[in-house]
C-alpha cells in the first residue's frame, strides 16, 4: 500500500463501509481499501494491534481471519518460550508467528496456501518465509528448532469439521516424528477429548486457554520432560492467570449446605475435569454429584472462576418466585430437569443483568434456584 492508500484507510477507519462502497463502487483500488477498513473494524477486539497498523495487509477473504488465534491467546502462550529457532509450520495469517517471534532469534513461517504466503511476504518481511506443504518442508529442512508450533486446519476442503487427530491437515503425528525440535506446541480444537491424547503422545502436557469464560484453545505441549500436567491460562478482563495441575479424578464428598458464596468454575476448569479437585483445594462444598456449582462461607478471590453472593434459595415453583418478587436475571443452568425456554415460560422470567439465577439439582436431587449477585468478574 502506498502512502495515499494508507491515508484513505486512516481517514475512513471508523466510516460505514457500505456507504463508502456505494460512493466508490467503480474504483477497484478503493474497493480493496474499503475491504481492508471492513476487516480492521471486524477484528478490532480479536486483533487490536492491527486495527491501526497501516502497514499490515489483511486477506480479502475472511477464512484465515476466522481461523487465526486472537492476539490475547497468542500472547499468553508465546510468553512461555524463548530460544534461537522458532518454526510456525502452518503460519496462516501469522498472528501466532508474530507473538512467538518476539522471543526467538530466528523465526520461520511456513504456509502452503500461496495467497497467505504472498501476504506474509508483505506483512512479515524479516521472517524466513516458505510456501511448502508440511511434508515438503520436512523433506527440505536441515534446521534444528527450539520450538515448532502447529495449528492445523480443523476442516477439510468441503468445510466439514475434522475430529480425529490423524485426519488433521497437516498430519501432526508424522511431523512430530520427522521434524527435529526440542519442543512442539500443537493447537487442537477445544472440543477434542483430553483423555484421547494418551493414545497418541507420550511426553506431553495439556494447555487450556479461556478468555472471559469462553474456551478458546486446547494445546498439546510435547517435550522430553513433560509428565502429563494441565496448564490453565485463564484470561479475564485482559489479565492472564496461570494454574497448573496434575490430571485428577478427585471427587468431592457431597454436603447439604448452601453457604454464603457460590463458586462457578471457569470453562477451562470444567474442560480439564478439575472442578472437584479445585473445589477440594479451596475447601468448597458440593451439593450434588452432577451439579458443578460449589459453595463456601469464605470468599477466596484466587479461585479460577466466578464467585457470587448468595441471596436466597427457591424451589422450582411459580408461587415461590412470585412471593419473593423474582422476575428477572441472568439464567444459568447446570444439572436441572428443565430447559431455558421452559424455565422462562413457567416462571415468567425476563433476562436482564439485575441478578443471577442458578438453576440446579440440590443434595436431595430436587430442582432448585439459587439467587445471587456477582462479586468477581
Ligand atoms: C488454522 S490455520 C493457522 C492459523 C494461524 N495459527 C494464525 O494464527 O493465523 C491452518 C493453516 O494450515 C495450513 N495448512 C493446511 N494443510 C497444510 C499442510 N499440509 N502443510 C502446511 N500448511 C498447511 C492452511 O493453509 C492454514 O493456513
Amino acid at each position: 500500500m502506498n502512502e495515499e492508500d494508507k491515508l484513505f484507510i486512516i481517514e475512513n477507519i471508523n466510516a460505514d463501509t457500505s456507504k463508502l462502497l456505494f460512493k466508490f463502487h467503480k474504483d477497484t483500488n478503493k474497493r480493496f481499501l474499503i475491504n481492508q477498513i471492513g476487516k480492521r473494524q471486524k477484528t478490532k477486539s480479536k486483533l487490536p494491534s492491527l486495527f491501526e497498523n497501516y502497514n499490515f495487509t489483511f486477506p480479502q477473504n475472511s477464512k484465515a481471519i476466522e481461523q487465526c488465534s486472537s492476539e490475547k491467546s497468542a500472547e499468553a502462550k508465546s510468553n512461555y518460550f524463548k530460544g534461537n529457532n522458532f518454526l510456525d509450520l502452518t503460519g496462516g495469517l501469522g498472528i501466532d508467528t508474530l507473538f512467538f517471534s518476539r522471543n526467538f532469534e530466528n523465526t520461520y513461517y511456513n504456509e502452503k496456501n500461496i495467497t497467505l504466503y504472498d501476504l506474509a511476504k508483505l506483512n512479515y518481511p524479516t521472517f524466513n518465509l516458505s510456501n511448502l506443504s508440511a511434508a515438503d518442508f520436512i523433506e527440505n529442512n536441515n534446521t534444528e528448532f527450539d520450538l515448532v508450533y502447529i495449528d492445523p486446519d480443523r476442516r477439510d476442503d468441503s468445510n466439514r469439521k475434522l475430529y480425529k487427530l490423524e485426519d488433521l491437515q497437516p498430519n501432526i503425528l508424522e511431523i512430530i516424528l520427522k521434524l527435529k525440535s526440542k519442543e512442539f506446541l500443537i493447537k487442537l480444537s477445544p472440543i477434542y477429548e483430553i483423555k484421547e491424547l494418551d493414545k497418541y503422545f507420550d511426553n506431553y502436557d495439556v494447555w487450556l486457554i479461556s478468555i472471559d469464560n469462553e474456551l478458546k484453545e486446547l494445546l498439546v505441549h510435547i517435550k522430553a520432560d513433560a509428565v502429563r500436567k494441565i496448564k490453565l491460562l485463564i484470561i479475564k478482563d485482559g489479565n492472564i492467570n496461570e494454574f497448573n495441575y496434575d490430571f485428577s479424578d478427585t471427587k468431592l464428598d457431597l454436603e447439604n449446605n448452601i453457604a454464603n458464596y457460590l463458586y462457578e468454575p471457569d470453562v477451562a476448569v470444567l474442560k480439564a475435569n478439575l472442578q472437584d479437585q479445585i473445589g477440594k483445594e479451596f475447601n468448597l462444598n458440593k451439593l450434588n454429584m452432577n451439579t458443578h456449582f460449589y459453595f463456601s462461607d469464605v470468599l477466596n478471590n484466587e479461585y479460577p472462576g466466578n464467585i457470587y453472593k448468595v441471596k436466597s434459595k427457591l424451589h422450582y415453583n411459580k408461587k415461590e418466585f412470585k412471593a419473593q418478587g423474582i422476575d428477572s436475571g441472568i439464567i444459568k443452568i447446570r444439572n436441572f430437569d428443565d430447559t431455558l425456554s421452559n424455565i422462562k415460560k413457567k416462571l415468567s422470567i425476563k433476562e436482564n443483568n439485575k441478578q443471577y439465577l442458578f438453576f440446579m439439582k440440590d443434595y436431595h436431587d430436587k430442582n432448585i434456584c439459587v439467587v445471587c449477585d456477582k462479586i468477581i468478574n
